[in-house]
């Protein structure tokens, strides 16, 4: 398959969103109708992965600020950190490729993407806490070294210092 050139930018609401099918009706509403009222509301950012030629939108993900309490880490984690009821984290609350472009790579560059973009912050987040739909989407994120919390199997978490080992 060729390789597309992606480009990834905060999503300008001018933008048409109309044709973007994940295969995930809820992902897929969320970003045609809701995403702009989100971020003019400043209660989440976004992005998208632009595939040239054509202006295609080809993914996007959110993110916003979060915590997580210690409770939901695990125990070997906990010993390491300070003994705050919780810690600063970045949540991912969405993810999703267009199914023209599924099976490219692009999931796992957007998550690269999100996770680049936490570690540049100048605010301090412990990790990058995502949401996953159901368990296969979880398993996407375990096959990237994400952690499940311990109470909740489809919320799962990455240390931004394991992410930063990584580069
Ligand atoms: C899940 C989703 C974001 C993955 O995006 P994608 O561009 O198709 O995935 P990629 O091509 O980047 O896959 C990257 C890697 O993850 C692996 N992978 C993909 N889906 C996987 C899954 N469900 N379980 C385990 N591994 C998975 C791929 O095999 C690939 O592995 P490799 O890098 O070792 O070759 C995309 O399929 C999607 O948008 N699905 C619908 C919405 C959704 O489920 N969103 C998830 C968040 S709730």
């Amino acid at each position: 398959m060729t390789a597309v050139p992606w480009r990834i930018v905060p999503l300008d609401p001018g933008w048409d969103r109309r044709p973007f099918t994940s295969g995930s009706p809820p992902l897929d509403r969320y970003f045609q109708h809701q995403v702009t009222q989100d971020i003019r509301r400043r209660v989440t950012a976004c992005f998208v992965a632009i595939a040239e030629p054509g202006h295609r939108l080809a993914g996007y993900y959110t993110l916003a600020s979060a915590s997580i309490a210690l409770g939901d880490l695990p125990a070997d984690l906990v010993k390491r950190l300070p003994r705050y009821p919780s810690v600063p984290a970045v949540r991912m609350g969405r993810l999703a490729v267009d199914q023209a472009f599924q099976g490219r790579g692009l999931g796992g560059v957007l998550l690269a993407d999100a996770l680049a973009r936490a570690l540049r912050a100048d605010i301090a987040a412990y990790a990058l806490v995502v949401d996953a739909k159901d368990a296969p989407a979880a398993a996407f994120y375990q096959h990237h070294g994400f952690l499940a919390f311990t109470s909740q199997p489809l919320t799962l978490f990455l240390p931004l210092a394991t992410a930063q080992a990584w580069h």
